[in-house]
């Protein structure tokens, strides 16, 4: 770890390494997949052929970043059916921001701009981190994420742009998500249980509070352009820190919808286990398909493999007979 090389998964871990990286990557997989749940709801509403072509894929890019994370986690010995049984049971949480409704259409983009930015910001120094599947799973999954900030940035810029009212869902939009948007880099570093450990095994690299201050001044001058307000008045430009100083976060919201108490919180737990239970048959249907694939394969590998012992016997006999 000292020399920066990557721990990969046959390596000797502590146990306690292994079990926070769980922990971690199995909450940030969650997220992905809960993380569907609210964008989707507009998804047959979207307003052009266009904007939900582009938001279908973006919801399926979600699916696909928990399936690399799932898929990380197993390399350090969790079981898939274990972790979403966690998740079911309430045991394993997700990110709080999705218990949040997305009420307009505006929502869309803001999620895309605000919270996808957010994500953004916390995973870019997450391809650094010390577990190697971890962190080649985020190189991929960052990619995917730029180009969700991008699709969240031009609908709000179209909104903003567009007539009186679009305008007004688009900054309503943006009043609504931006606190929650602050609140997703987590408690700040003098109450984050985790952060030091996770800071000593490079599995994180920056702390809660640098991480929230980047993406603030990064947002700042896109509101700008977008023409949007950024809904907080003790927001301005620190000229000696050189860094936005930006208003108190409301941490008694953050605690209460983290305790289950969101606006969605319900709704988006019976979602994910009906289709949990809606979804057996294609689970069943994969796994039946593959172990038939396998053995075909074996089947299929050891005719191969008898072909190819007669042919270098034939071989072998000719080079004896040319000798001879
Ligand atoms: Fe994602
Ligand atoms: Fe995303």
């Amino acid at each position: 770890m000292a020399a920066d090389e990557r721990i990969e998964p046959r390596d000797w871990m502590p146990d306690a390494y292994r079990s926070t990286l769980v922990r971690q990557i199995a909450q940030h997989a969650h997220s992905e997949i809960i993380g569907m749940q609210p964008e989707a709801n507009w998804i047959t509403r979207a307003p052009s052929l266009r904007r939900k072509a582009i938001l279908m894929a973006k919801v399926q890019d979600e699916a696909g970043h928990g399936l690399y994370l799932y898929s990380a986690a197993e390399t350090l010995g969790a079981s898939r059916d274990d972790l979403l049984d966690k998740l079911h049971s309430g045991r394993q949480k997700y990110s709080s921001i999705f218990n949040y409704p997305t009420l307009t259409w505006a929502d869309v983009g803001a999620i895309g701009w605000l919270v996808d930015g957010a994500a953004i910001t916390n995973q870019v120094p997450l391809c650094r981190c010390s577990y190697g599947p971890y962190a080649r799973a985020m190189v991929r999954v960052c990619k995917e994420e730029s180009f969700h900030q991008r699709q969240g940035y031009e609908l709000l810029l179209a909104l903003s742009r567009g007539t009186e009212a679009q305008h007004a869902m688009a900054q309503d939009a943006v009043d609504r998500w931006w606190w929650p948007s602050l609140m997703m880099f987590g408690p700040p570093d003098a109450e984050s249980s985790h952060s030091e450990q996770s800071m000593t095994w490079k599995i994180k690299r920056h702390s809660n509070d640098e991480l929230r201050q980047r993406f603030v001044d990064i947002c700042v001058p896109q509101a700008e352009s977008l023409g949007l307000a950024l809904p907080d008045p003790d927001l301005k430009w620190n000229e000696e820190r050189g860094q936005h100083d930006f208003g108190a976060i409301d941490w008694s919201e953050f605690w209460s919808v983290l305790k289950g108490n969101g606006p969605c919180n319900e709704q988006r737990m019976t979602q994910r286990r009906r289709a949990h239970e809606e979804g057996a048959w294609v689970r069943e249907a994969a796994a039946a398909h593959a172990a038939r694939h396998s053995e075909r394969e074996r089947a299929t590998g050891d005719s191969e493999r008898a072909i190819e012992n007669s042919e270098r016997a034939a071989e072998d006999s000719e080079r004896e007979e040319a000798t001879a």
